[in-house]
């Protein structure tokens, strides 16, 4: 789904009333409407409702909603926060309700049910007296809140609180999703999002300029490797996963097994020679290439193996485990300025900010840093990349147009070129080291299949991430464990093929 900020969905709007000829109050009563038929799923006649309404036509869609709540008996109330310089549209609803005598009341009751629609995508400036007054009862309040559109108080273009910010059980938006609602701290206010159709032509969505996308479920089918009844190991790639020292043996065997968990046909762990029966025990499928150590730690001997080798690959892992060495910068390099598609993890990360500077650009890489990692290999501010993860992204994968970043957090990206994907599925029950390891397994085991870094990205962070969705209905953020992602994957993958 393509996501939008304020000023682009104001334009679709703009839009689908000059060109496509829809009045602006019949969009505000499809809105309503629609807003309407998806509340009145969630209450019943007992629950007092109170729609809290600004002077936009956010407040014109509250208002719209009161008047087809009390048509159908509910018990509503109406707060208007303002009752003059109100928008055209806002101001024939409000009239309307008048003169039907709905209730209004001048302060939060007991109302079990509260519609915040005070701002949507207008709001333009900081919060402050009256409304940051509701707003902050509102929040205290033990209602349950259904913001209308946006959590009135978040720009809906990064997310941001704008001094105060309503706190939203669920928010409703309409017709697309802004973007504000799955950036930091947006999210956290918007509680579970649905989106409401209120009859734009799609086509007005379409043609908006933006290359910001969620990745939703919905995408995820298309993007899983063909399988087909012709075919042997040899047809479903071939992936070496360079890295594991004698401290990290585990995450290159997560690694491994993610890769084969993800359909990946053949694997091959390069690993220190001193580690191999640990992996062995670990990864049964796996075949192995012994590389030169020190110190338990692949030495740059092993780049004279590595480049007879890596022809025969279809895709590199290199980084789980490995550790931080000049050697490991040099067994990098070699990579690197082989053609085989690559993606780099963790501690490889920690050997590319050396190479950075010289880098040859190269087609087929990925690259998958947490916050910190990316601060470290850009040498910015990581609270700087918290607070616009985006821009950072984009003025990245701007001066590297052929590296695909995957950029970790608790929303997580997909970068290449101008596009950006923002995946929200997962929890902190990811928040465990080998976690990071494990992504990076079914990235790569999906791109020594797939041969195309944006799509193995795109899926491999939904299959990781929406395993630990699955994995709560039978365990707590607490305990699960990375190696513990596998048992979903194939339920995720058995629910895209069917
Ligand atoms: N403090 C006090 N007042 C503020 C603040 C603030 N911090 N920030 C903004 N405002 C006021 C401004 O006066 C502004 O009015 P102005 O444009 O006269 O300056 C008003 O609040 C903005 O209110 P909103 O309701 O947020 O903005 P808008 O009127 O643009 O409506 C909309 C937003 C269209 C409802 C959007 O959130 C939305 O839902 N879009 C999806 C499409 C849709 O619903 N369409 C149906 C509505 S009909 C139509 O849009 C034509």
């Amino acid at each position: 789904m393509k996501l939008l900020s304020g000023k682009q969905m104001a334009s679709v709007d703009k839009r689908a009333i000059e060109e496509y000829d829809i009045p602006s109050l019949q969009l505000m009563e499809q809105a309503g409407t629609q807003l309407y038929y998806a509340i009145k799923d969630m209450v019943s006649k007992d629950d007092r409702i109170l729609i809290v309404c600004g002077s936009g036509n956010n407040g014109g869609d509250g208002y719209v909603l009161a008047r087809l709540f009390y048509g159908e008996g509910y018990q509503v109330e109406l707060l208007a926060l303002e009752t003059k310089d109100l928008s055209e549209d806002c101001r024939v609803n409000l009239d309307f309700c008048a003169d039907l005598h709905l209730d209004f009341a001048s302060e939060i009751g007991n109302h079990n049910v509260i519609v915040d629609a005070i701002f949507g995508t207008g709001l333009s400036r900081n919060i402050e007296g009256k409304y940051k007054d509701i707003i902050e009862k509102i929040n205290t309040s033990d209602a349950k809140v259904i913001s209308v559109d946006i959590p009135s108080g978040i720009n809906s273009s990064d997310g941001k609180v704008l001094g105060v910010a309503v706190k939203a059980d669920i928010t409703l938006t309409l017709q697309t999703a802004k973007i504000g609602l799955y950036l930091y701290p947006g999210r956290v206010y918007s509680g579970k999002i649905s989106v409401l159709d209120i009859g734009i032509p799609p086509i007005l969505i379409d043609e908006v300029n933006s290359n910001i996308y969620l990745s939703d479920k919905a995408m995820m089918k298309g993007l899983l490797p063909k399988r087909s009844i012709h075919s042997n190991k040899g047809t479903y790639g071939k992936i070496l996963c360079v890295g594991g020292s004698t401290k990290m043996s585990g995450a290159i065997s997560m690694a491994a097994i993610a890769a084969l968990r993800s359909g990946c046909g053949l694997l091959t762990c390069a690993i220190p020679e001193s580690i191999r029966s640990i992996v062995a025990t670990n990864v049964l499928e796996s075949m192995y290439l012994p590389l030169p150590e020190k110190d338990g730690q692949i030495t740059k001997e092993a780049t004279t193996v590595l480049k007879e080798q890596l022809d025969n690959y279809s895709c590199v892992l290199i980084g789980c485990g490995i550790g931080r060495s000049e050697d490991i910068v040099d067994v990098l390099q070699v990579i690197l300025d082989s053609d085989v598609p690559l993606l780099i993890d963790a501690d490889g990360l920690y050997a590319l900010k050396d190479l950075l500077p010289h880098y040859k650009h190269r087609e087929h890489l990925i690259i998958t840093p947490h916050m910190k990692e990316f601060s470290r290999l850009i040498n910015i501010d990581v609270d700087k990349i918290v607070d616009d993860p985006i821009k950072h992204g984009l003025q990245f994968t701007a001066e590297y147009p052929n590296i695909t970043l995957v950029l970790k957090s608790e929303t997580s990206f997909v970068m290449q070129g101008d596009r950006v994907y923002i995946n929200t599925y997962g929890n902190n029950g990811l928040a465990k080291g080998g976690s990071g390891d494990v992504l990076a397994g079914i990235i790569s085991g999906l791109n020594a299949q797939k041969q195309n870094e944006l799509e193995s990205a795109i899926l491999g962070m939904f299959l990781h991430a929406y395993s630990a969705d699955l994995l709560l209905e039978e365990q707590t953020v607490y305990s699960i464990l990375p190696s513990d992602l596998f048992k979903k994957i194939d339920v995720i993958i058995k629910g895209l093929e069917g």
